[in-house]
């Protein structure tokens, strides 16, 4: 069974999913927040639904890209909440010294944004693969040795927050506990796969080492799952999200939000943009000739 545990209880969090890999949080989100955010990305998901019936296409899984632009809630409310950021940037924060620098000068620097989108899962779509998400980044594992989860071993974090109630029949999220532990040649048995079941409002936050898959929908209702994806700042984000937003969408987030997404940075070497972060670059009216 996937374990739950209060989201406000840090010390709690951090430890299940150094234990299991990842876990349910409960008290994540209001269920207002909730519909602010399936009504954000219904739109979007709505317009795929309805290009397929005109083009007589299955309806599979539809996907909502850009959502870290499209719903402020998520944005500026999920994303942004104190504990979220605590337990993320636990284990996805990257601190050194650097050699130059006689120790004087520490860089640390927290997760950034890889990807965001709605996942909304048809009626009749079949399970994903079991799979690692780190293994975008040609990630591998090896065993543990039995001496438990070891610090700094994950590269990126998932968060996954429903929009309706989910059950092993319209598709929860499958999951592997201990599994994060694991060498990249070992499989699971039909045994270690549990589905976290969520009710709304609550979350699964895993890290990226760990196996998971999206189940299958054998339901008639649709299941929409707003998906996060963090990783260290240092690496290449899943999306190419800067290409998507404009300079007016950027101006509106508040400065954890760009920050989040790329657009401030901690390591000044990093990223740069003329030497400084890219949203001074943002912020500049093209016209002006700068
Ligand atoms: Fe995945």
């Amino acid at each position: 069974m996937a374990r739950r545990v209060a989201f406000e209880d840090i010390v709690a969090v951090i430890q299940s999913i150094k234990e299991d890999g990842g876990v349910i949080l409960t008290n994540f989100s209001s269920n207002e927040d909730v519909e602010r955010v399936n009504a954000d990305a219904a739109p979007y998901i709505q317009k795929i639904v309805d290009d397929c019936a005109l083009q007589s296409l299955p309806r599979e899984t539809s996907r909502c890209y850009r959502l870290f632009g499209r719903s402020r809630t998520a944005r500026e409310s999920w994303l942004q909440q104190p504990a979220f950021l605590e337990i993320l940037n636990h284990f996805l924060r990257t601190k050194t010294v650097p050699y130059n620098d006689n120790g004087s000068t520490v860089i640390e620097t927290d997760a950034i944004l890889s990807a965001a989108a709605t996942l909304d899962i048809g009626p009749g779509v079949k399970a994903q693969d079991l799979h690692r998400d780190d293994f975008i980044w040609q990630r591998t594992h090896t065993a543990n040795g039995g001496e438990g989860y070891q610090m700094g071993s994950d590269f990126s974090m998932g968060l996954l927050v429903p929009g309706v109630n989910t059950t092993k029949a319209n598709g929860a999220t499958l999951f592997v506990p201990g599994s994060h532990l694991w060498d990249h040649s070992r499989r699971p048995k039909v045994e270690d796969v549990v589905a976290a079941e969520m009710t709304v409002g609550e979350a699964f936050l895993f890290l990226g080492s760990t196996v998971h898959a999206g189940g299958a929908n054998t339901t008639s209702q649709s299941r929409p799952m707003h998906s996060f994806f963090y990783c260290r700042s240092w690496m290449r984000p899943e999306e190419n999200q800067h290409l998507w937003w404009t300079k007016d969408e950027v101006q509106q987030w508040s400065l954890a939000a760009q920050k989040q997404a790329g657009y401030v940075l901690d390591n000044p070497f990093l990223g740069h943009c003329d030497e400084t972060n890219p949203v001074d670059v943002v912020r500049v009216d093209i016209d002006s000739g700068r």
